[in-house]
């Protein structure tokens, strides 16, 4: 691996302790305003120095996020498909390589949709991605997103993390289910969660609690921090899980302790 690749990498997944908080407002691609982030800039503003890196569209960086700003930057290359036709998803390229550099990303996302109708268009996008990837030093985040029919277990998340690694990802960002240590220790490169929908704060502090637990590196968590009741405690209290190995009731003693008004 180059040193261009090496150093991005660093950028997102941090040094000190080789963990990461990337915080996921890429939402819009194929959510349009989601609850939270309808008014972009109100939200993430207070929630940028809290996170180690910042996953997001190409249009709401350029819209919305200072050049000064110094929270690396993960974009997000594929799309095609909303909301509206879940059980179609269908994703292409939606920004290519040199406009990404232009925009000074330290990485990229691109959603494999394995079992899917479209998998082999997604996947085949997704490595013609990794080749320019390579040649540009732009470490790739595989998202190993789920359609709305499709089980959610282990087996399916082991398959479709280990064939994001074996295709070339760099970094896989997959969904926490029961017995993730499997997911983890077949996968050969560091494995984010998401945080997927909205859930109670301590369920959610348990959830990437119990996924670091089982050997993800981190998260990138979007729902579970900009629609919580406090998005900047609860940002606050999934990095203490993250980088201080807090358990889930330390955690969330933090987001109440925070939540009152505390720093
Ligand atoms: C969809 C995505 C997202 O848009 C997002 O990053 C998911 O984050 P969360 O589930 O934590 O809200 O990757 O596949």
């Amino acid at each position: 691996m180059d040193w261009g690749m090496r150093n991005r990498l660093s950028k997102i997944i941090k040094p000190k302790d080789g963990r990461t908080v990337m915080l996921a407002v890429d939402h819009g691609y194929f959510m349009g305003p989601t609850t939270g982030l309808d008014y972009f800039q109100k939200m993430v503003n207070p929630l940028i120095p809290h996170a180690d890196t910042l996953m997001l569209t190409r249009g709401a960086l350029r819209n919305w996020v200072e050049p000064t700003v110094e929270v690396p930057i993960v974009l997000r290359v594929s799309g095609g498909t909303s909301i509206l036709n879940e059980n179609l998803l269908h994703e292409g390229e939606v920004l290519g390589i040199k406009d990404a550099i232009r925009l000074n990303a330290s990485g990229v996302a691109w959603s494999v949709l394995v079992g899917a109708k479209y998998e082999r268009d997604t996947i085949l996008g997704f490595t013609k991605y990794i080749d320019r990837c390579e040649k540009y030093g732009i470490p790739m985040i595989a998202v190993t997103a789920v359609g709305k029919d499709m089980v959610r277990d282990a087996r399916y998340m082991s398959l479709a993390s280990r064939m994001a690694a074996e295709l070339g990802a760099h970094i896989v960002k997959t969904y926490f289910v029961e017995g993730f240590e499997k997911v983890v220790d077949t996968c050969p490169v560091p494995i984010v969660i998401a945080g997927g929908k909205k859930l109670p704060e301590p369920d959610a502090l348990k959830m990437a609690y119990d996924a670091i637990q089982a050997g993800a590196i981190g998260v990138d968590m979007g729902r579970n921090i900009f629609q919580s009741e406090d998005p900047v405690a609860m940002i606050q209290a999934v990095n203490s899980v993250v980088h201080d190995n807090h358990s889930p009731q330390e955690a969330f003693d933090l987001f109440n302790k925070l939540k009152s008004g505390g720093q």
